[in-house]
Parts: C-alpha cells; structure tokens; sequence
C-alpha cells in the first residue's frame, strides 16, 4: 500500500508554543500570555514568552524542514502580531513575519498551510467577554480579512480555527486553558461565537484571497468507546456535546436536536441569532482532523466517585457541561506521556464514520503524534522508537481507510519541534526535533528521519 504523489505530508506547529517573542514588533498580549504568567495555571511556571524562539529563528527552522522533506507547513498565525488589542489598527510588523515565513516556505517548495486561531486571543478582547461576546467573532472575521489581504496571493489552504472544541469548553467550562474560566453556559456561547466567526471568516477570505485557494477548519472530534449496558447513553451525550455541535452547524446547517436537549439546563441557546446557521454552513474543501486517542463512557450510578478520566487536566470544574451523568473510565494500555492510550483504530473508526457521514467532504488529518520522556543517548542521537511506532501505526490507519475510498487527502504530524505543550507546559514533548531549552539547539530524533523516508518512498515498508 502507497500514498498517492498527491497525499500530502507535512507537519503542524502553533505560534504560541513555538515563537516566543511576545513583546517584540508590535504585539499585543494574547489570553496565554495572562493565563500562563498566572501563576499555578501552567506546571512550573513555564510560559511562552520564549518558547522555541521561532520568530528569531525563522530561516533556520525552515531550512529543518527541507531537510525533513516536509512537503507542506501548517502553522498558526498570531492574531495579537496582526491586530495588537483585537480590532482596528494593524501592525506591518507582525504581517512582514507572516509574510516572510511564507515566502520562505514557497522558496523551498512548501505548501504554506495557514490557521488564523489556534488559541491566542487578543486579552483586550477578552476583556470584554472574549469568546462570550458575539463581538469578538466579528472582530475575527476583520482580522481574517485583513490577514486574507496580506498573505491570500500566496497561501494554500486556510484553516479559520484550530479544534474549537479547547477553546470553548477548556477555556471557558474546566477552566485549564486559558482564559481560565468555569462558566458552563460561557463555554456554550463560546461554542456559537466560535462557529460564527468561522464562517463570518470565510465569507471575509473568499472576498480577498487568490481563487483558487482551499479553505479548511480544524476540529478535535472525540472518540467515545461505550462500555457496559449504559455506553451507549454515555457516547450519544458527549458525542452531542462535542462533536455535534460543532459538525451540525458547519457541515449540516443546524444544531443536532440532542444537543440543544444535553445542555436544556444550562441555555436555551437564544444567542442563535436569525441568519446565523446559513452563514456558519459553507463549503469547505477539506475537513481538518486532529486525533490522538480515544475515551471510554459510562453512565454514573450516583454511588461510587464519578471517574473522570477525559485526558483533558485536572479541574474540579467539568469540560462537559451538562453531561454530568457521564463518567470517563480509565483506558487500556499502552498510553503516551500525556497519559492518552494509544489506539490508532480510533483514527480509522473516526475516518470511516465520517466518510459514511459526509461522502463529498475530502479531509486532511492535520494533527496526530505523541509525546515521550525522550532520551539524548552518548551518540547524541535521541531513538525514539516509541514515537515512530505510534506515528507508523497511525499512517496505517490512514492508508486502511483510504483503502475503504475515504477521502483523506494528507497528514499533518504534531509536531515539528518540542513545544511549549499548553498547561504542561514545556514537560511533555510532542517534537520530531528535539529542542534544548537551555540553548534551543535543534536536533531531530530518529522519528524525524524515519518521517522522512516515508515522505521520500510514499510508504511504509
Ligand atoms: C492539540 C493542540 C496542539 C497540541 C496537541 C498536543 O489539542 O491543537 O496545539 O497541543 O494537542
């Protein structure tokens, strides 16, 4: 079995886990940098103001990824650079990186994949409610215009957001994203606002960009194993709060029945406004896939503690508003350092189903890897085989459901650098490059070459 020449690989980064620079040329502060100088939000304190230091380190960093025979980039970029407080004036400088980072990427044959919203909101927007506010999606949508502007000539794909799902209900419902907030009916109008600023954003995009350009949103959908006689309950609630709500509106045109019903008790969902679901429905060329691992569902007896293991950090307040009735079990074995189990059959039921779903829509995983406690051994080489293991299996998987005619299109590895890993900050290394964060020194693991033949023989063998 081979990857077709038109299957794309490449690999997945995010401006605040890598580039640093948070003061530099004009930016403004974004919710993560408030969250993570909050101290006991991030695991020892680690924050992003230097991350990788990507910005200074551009050249370099794309010269890594010739050598990786990477075939295409997907990166975020950083709406604080562009539009410092959010909305209004726009900052030259933060378009010159932009600009620079894809004319790099063209130099060398690569295919710029861009995201305009992986998780750093500008705080001034926050300030006034942040994903709460029906604002800040049309706030998105002028900076997705004007970054349309600057970069539409010469960007492949577009990706308005980037697994919508952390956003809202991490960041505004468990509380360990930032902006840190636990207000379940807040995560649920984040979840509208989010959808509507994808498609206010699109209908921005195809205004200014180049004709032929493909447009994209990223989701996490979830994996839900059911177990025993009340599984099934179990995965139909989470399924509808997770997947659901974000799929209906933007594939379907509608919120599914069930998930108004899971979260009657929290919102009426009046913040819906009349036209809303026309705009957030849109052709999009490819759906964008994230997957990691799966989880397994029960309903709670009400007796024994409610297990919560969702992989999803610890809070006493729940990423799964309304779905109190549901517990999270723990899963089998093996598990990656993140703690989710490895299952790359996941990936392939996700694919298959969705294929099933929506038999028209091409996808793309644009996210799948794994973070180890990597070794640097004597040779100065870090063997990572357990990475290479999982990404091979999960490449299967993709060749299997491509086997079955699923439409899937390319594959995004998570991810080109260790990184500054969210609330685990710099603990958990998710990189086919090893970064030393005492010199940001750059090494690829032994993942990073194996990727690389894989790349060059369009297989697996
Ligand atoms: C995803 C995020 C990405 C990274 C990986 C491990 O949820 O999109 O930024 O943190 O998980």
């Amino acid at each position: 079995m081979q990857f077709p020449a038109e299957f794309v690989f490449g690999s997945a980064t995010a401006s605040y886990q890598i580039e640093g620079a948070v003061h530099e040329d004009g930016r403004g502060p974004s919710i993560w940098d408030t969250f993570s100088h909050t101290p006991g939000k991030v695991l020892d304190g680690d924050t992003g103001d230097v991350a990788d230091d990507h910005y200074h380190r551009l050249d370099a960093d794309l010269d890594l990824m010739v050598d990786l025979g990477l075939e295409a980039y997907r990166f975020s970029i950083a709406w604080p650079r562009i539009v410092p407080t959010g909305r209004g004036e726009v900052n030259p400088a933060g378009l010159a990186f932009y600009s620079r980072l894809v004319d790099g990427l063209l130099d060398r044959g690569i295919r710029p994949v861009a995201t305009l919203y992986h998780w750093d909101l500008p705080q001034a927007l926050e300030d006034e409610g942040g994903w709460t506010n029906r604002a800040t999606a049309e706030a998105f949508a002028a900076y997705a215009r004007v970054a349309g502007e600057a970069l539409g000539d010469r960007v492949h794909t577009w990706t308005t957001l980037n697994e919508p799902w952390c956003s809202a209900y991490l960041g505004y419902s468990s509380g360990v994203h930032a902006p840190g907030r636990t207000e379940p009916l807040a995560a649920l109008q984040a979840v509208h606002h989010l959808n509507l600023a994808h498609g206010l954003a699109l209908r921005e995009l195809h205004q200014v960009v180049r004709p032929d350009a493909q447009f994209s949103v990223t989701l996490n959908l979830h994996v839900f194993r059911p177990v025993g006689p009340t599984g099934e309950a179990a995965r139909a609630t989470v399924d509808a709060l997770a997947n659901g709500v974000f799929l209906g509106p933007m594939l379907e045109g509608a919120y599914p029945a069930e998930s108004l019903e899971v979260t009657r008790a929290i919102t009426d969902w009046s913040f819906v406004q009349d036209g809303d679901l026309e705009l957030i429905r849109q052709p999009i060329d490819v759906l964008g896939v994230n997957y990691y691992s799966t989880s397994r569902v029960a309903l709670w007896d009400g007796v024994g503690e409610r297990q919560r293991a969702d992989g999803h950090g610890a809070s006493s307040a729940t990423a799964w508003p309304g779905a109190d009735d549901v517990e999270f079990l723990p899963t089998d074995p093996p598990h990656t350092d993140m703690g989710w189990n490895i299952d790359p059959q996941g990936l392939e039921d996700l694919l298959v189903e969705l294929g099933r779903r929506y038999p028209d829509q091409p996808m793309m995983v644009t996210e799948n890897g794994a973070a180890f406690p990597d070794v640097v051994t004597e040779d100065g080489r870090i063997h990572d085989a357990e990475r290479t293991d999982y990404v091979r299996r999960h490449l299967r998987a993709v060749l299997n459901v491509r086997e079955k005619g699923v439409d899937v299109r390319g594959y995004f590895l998570w991810s080109l650098l260790d990184n500054f890993e969210w609330s685990y900050g710099y603990s958990k290394r998710f990189g086919i490059v090893r970064v030393d964060y005492e010199t940001l020194e750059r090494t690829p693991k032994d993942s990073a070459r194996w990727y690389a033949s894989v790349v060059r023989n369009r297989s697996l063998d």
